[in-house]
């Protein structure tokens, strides 16, 4: 069966940042792709128990169990691509004073410092997962939040503005596990803050077309 939804591993052009090494890059690389080897497998087998249009009673188990891994891996495999996406080498560390990323972080948290404190206190959090700011579609709001694995966490159709992956296996090839706070740090001075502002833009651009306001 020819399935044209299957998913197909995206290339990140990373290398050469500072305190993440290319070794530890080429690992999570690998990583990635096997989520999305994951989600296109179970997908197929998930369609395989609705090929007859139904779920039989004896493959609910099997069904259900395959569904819940789904979220897992799916979650996985999207995240992954926001944290690529979301890093470049030479990052400046802090977005510009007046980009929209900055102006959000003020306007939600009171400072853009207030703001990092938060993320990066979630960043340290003990628990294997990732910190993630979302902005609110509705408008524009930045919060951040702890997801625990890739699926527990993650407000529904809100926008991922900025994801930092904290599981050990980002780091742990250049750092002790005790030493997150420093992966931290490194994370910071990778940050691709232009990307954050081009998805604050589109969430600017889907509630314009919302509201048929501009801006
Ligand atoms: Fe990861």
């Amino acid at each position: 069966m020819i399935n044209t939804n299957s998913y197909q591993a995206k290339q990140f052009n990373l290398s050469g940042l500072n305190g993440i090494s290319d070794r530890t890059l080429e690992m999570h690389f690998k990583l990635y792709e096997g989520y999305v080897k994951e989600t296109n497998n179970l997908s197929d087998r998930i369609s395989e128990f609705l090929s007859d249009g139904k779920v039989d009673q004896e493959e609910v188990p099997a069904y259900s169990e395959l569904t819940r891994r789904l979220g897992f891996e799916y979650n996985g495999m999207v995240l992954h691509e926001y944290y690529f996406g979301n890093m470049k080498r030479e990052g400046p560390g802090n977005p510009e004073k007046n980009s929209a990323f900055f102006r959000a972080a003020e306007a939600s948290f009171g400072s853009y410092d207030i703001w990092k404190a938060d993320f990066v206190g979630i960043g340290k959090m003990r628990g294997v997962g990732w910190a993630i700011c979302y902005e609110n579609p509705a408008n524009g709001r930045l919060s951040n939040h702890w997801i625990t694995l890739h699926e527990t966490g993650n407000v529904a159709g809100f926008n991922p503005v900025l994801v930092m992956d904290v599981w050990e296996h980002a780091f742990l090839l250049d750092y002790k596990p005790a030493e997150r706070p420093k992966y931290i740090d490194a994370f910071f001075s990778n940050i691709a803050w232009s990307v954050c502002d081009e998805r604050l833009k589109r969430g600017l651009a889907a509630r314009s077309a919302t509201t048929g306001e501009l801006g």
